[in-house]
């Protein structure tokens, strides 16, 4: 395993691999390696003859006063899981590598899909993460790019990115990993107190109850209002927890929907707040065929 730190290494590593006559996955992220972004590296070592994973703490994607100073990092932890989960490189390249001195240029999709849920709170994060994407996909031009279910919105985003530029990469979803309790793991989680880590768990709690209630649905549950209020209700009892939002959406548009109709996946998608430390996560919902019956 190699860990490269500029554009001209990885070239180099490139030539040396014979490149150019395989197939390649790449996996960005931010470093603090956890078994959310394994998942990613074993699949994309399933489905590659080689895997480059990034570990890159973009800056363009914080706003001033977010955890862009404190982000935890710890690379020779990353690179180790990362060897372990299959990768071939490591690439982590100081700020001045992606974002040349004097660059001028963003990407950046615009409209309600950026806009809504996290877009609402973190009004340039997701310009921050289109244009780093873009950068590292030119660089590493993979045949493959993997991203987690996790950060549904961000993975919804980069595909619109990559089908209106016409970048020749296939964007892969993976699923959520979670806890033993459920909470999904995520890089923050180190943030959160022993008490607010152990209420952090009413989040996939809450969406699990929203799941088994529409899964014993009946004619009056079809209504998105009492869906978001079990939800919430269920976070509420967690005296820690402030919720961002709570939002019942079209699972392929991310359009808010009123009625759930069936043929469609449904979202289920949340954001809450244990003091600074700010936690999504998101749940497709599946129908059953009771409420079906009802629409
Ligand atoms: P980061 O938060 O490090 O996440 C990197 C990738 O791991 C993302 O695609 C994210 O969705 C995925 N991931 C995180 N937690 C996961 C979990 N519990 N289960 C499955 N996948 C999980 O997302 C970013 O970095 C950045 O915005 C990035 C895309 C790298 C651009 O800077």
């Amino acid at each position: 395993m190699r860990l490269i730190k500029t554009v001209f290494e990885l070239e180099a590593w490139f030539v040396e691999t014979g490149r150019r006559n395989k197939t390649l996955g790449f996996v960005p992220t931010m470093g603090y390696l956890h078994e959310g972004h394994c998942s990613l590296i074993k699949a994309a070592k399933a489905q590659n003859e080689l895997v480059v994973v990034s570990i890159f703490v973009n800056p363009t994607q914080f706003a001033p006063g977010e955890d862009f100073e404190n982000y935890p990092s710890d690379i020779d932890r990353d690179c180790k899981l990362a060897i372990i989960s299959g990768a071939d490189a490591v690439f982590n390249p100081e700020v001045e590598e992606i974002y040349i001195p004097g660059s001028s240029t963003v990407i950046e999709v615009t409209g309600e899909m950026t806009k809504k849920l996290c877009g609402a709170s973190r009004p340039m994060h997701f310009k921050g993460v289109t244009t780093v994407v873009g950068i590292f996909f030119n660089i590493v031009r993979p045949d493959k790019a993997y991203f987690g279910q996790k950060d549904a919105q961000q993975a919804l985003i980069i595909k619109k990115m990559v089908m209106d530029l016409h970048i020749p990469v296939e964007v892969i979803v993976c699923p959520i990993v979670r806890e033993a309790d459920g909470l999904a793991m995520s890089s923050r989680n180190v943030y959160l107190s022993p008490e607010e880590r152990k209420q952090a768990s009413c989040i996939s709690g809450a969406l699990q109850k929203a799941a088994e209630y529409l899964e014993n649905g009946v004619e009056d549950r079809c209504n998105v209002v009492q869906l978001v209020e079990i939800i919430e209700s269920h976070i509420r009892r967690q005296n820690m927890a402030s919720i961002d939002y709570v939002r019942i959406i079209d699972g392929e548009t991310f359009d808010d929907i009123a009625v759930i109709k069936p043929g469609r996946t449904v979202l289920a998608a949340v954001a809450v707040r244990f003091g600074k430390t700010r936690l999504i996560d998101n749940r497709i919902l599946s129908i059953s065929w009771e409420v079906q019956k009802c629409l």
